[in-house]
């Protein structure tokens, strides 16, 4: 079913395989969730965020699916601290967070999984543009994957039977108005953010913030609305979200759904990746308030 959806949309046969693969990748992490108790490990990621027993478990499973893929030429996680190479006839390179917003996994709110695919080995100079395909799973009261090969935005559910298509080709319209304003915190320095939020307030807007990126902006997709900020502030002026692991993919699909991505300046997929820890602030959502935050966060 997926694999032969991804192929009428476009997919070639090793990318429909690899995103299989990933959509069995997935599987078993949403299945592991339930299992899986709160418990920090002890240990740090490169970012030094403590990571959680599901960081771990989930980071694994995605590596033991990608190592053995026979299209992956290397690949690296949020959670790695260096890209691992995979197969040496590999095609693609994966960039992944396999457990986005695992802060909230104590309060058992969503959590995700995102996924950017580039062609060839290495991305050091290149783009979010020019990602093959990109995907994000969210592990809620469903598990979901939402998907985009280039080709429209479109969301499987996990059932008995495996992915089914739920949705095909989702857009953004605009009608409603919704705001997820992270890193609020950055109020306290920046006026201009403070102006903004306060703008939102004013003209009744309606808040939308659960603290991970992966629902938060899967509710603006399912939604067909809204606008999802994390702005640098003077502390850290790019913000802490990742553009290999996070942002990029997150832009290449909402902008396949005809939103807009940015860092302020330009859109987060003409950002030149100079190294895999790279972080962006990044506004992100439907065209009209997506150009409102550029605007006003200048
Ligand atoms: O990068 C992890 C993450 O949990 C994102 O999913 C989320 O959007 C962001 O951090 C929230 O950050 P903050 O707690 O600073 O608002």
């Amino acid at each position: 079913m997926l694999f032969d959806f991804l192929q009428k949309n476009g997919a070639t046969m090793e990318l429909a395989e690899l995103i299989v693969e990933l959509g069995r990748a997935v599987e078993e992490i949403s299945t592991t969730i339930i299992h899986t108790g709160t418990g920090k490990v002890g240990s740090k990621n490169v970012y030094g965020e403590e990571q959680i027993a599901m960081d771990v478990k989930a980071d694994e499973i995605m590596g033991r699916y990608l190592k053995t893929n026979p299209y992956v030429a290397a690949y690296c996680s949020e959670e790695m601290d260096a890209l691992e190479p995979a197969d040496e006839g590999g095609i693609f390179s994966v960039f992944h967070d396999p457990l986005d917003g695992s802060s909230l996994f104590d309060v058992n709110f969503s959590v995700g999984t995102i996924v950017g695919i580039y062609q060839g080995r290495n991305v050091i100079g290149r783009t979010p543009r020019e990602q093959v395909a990109a995907l994000y799973a969210v592990y809620g009261p469903r598990s979901t994957l939402v998907l985009s090969v280039g080709n429209g935005v479109h969301e499987f559910v996990l059932t008995s039977e495996g992915w089914e298509l739920s949705r095909e080709n989702i857009t953004l319209s605009g009608e409603k108005k919704y705001f997820a304003p992270g890193n609020l915190r950055a109020t306290k320095d920046r006026e201009d953010y403070f102006q903004l939020v306060s703008f939102y307030i004013k003209e009744q807007y309606t808040l939308r913030y659960s603290g991970g990126m992966v629902p938060d902006l899967n509710h603006i997709l399912q939604k067909g609305s809204g606008v999802f900020l994390y702005p640098g502030m003077p502390s850290a002026p790019h913000g802490k979200l990742r553009l290999l692991y996070e942002c990029g993919p997150m832009a290449y699909i909402m902008e396949q759904a005809g939103g807009l991505s940015s860092n302020g300046e330009k859109s987060i997929l003409d950002l030149e990746i100079r190294d895999l820890t790279q972080t962006t602030p990044i506004f992100i959502g439907v065209k009209e308030e997506v150009k409102r935050a550029e605007e006003m966060l200048k």
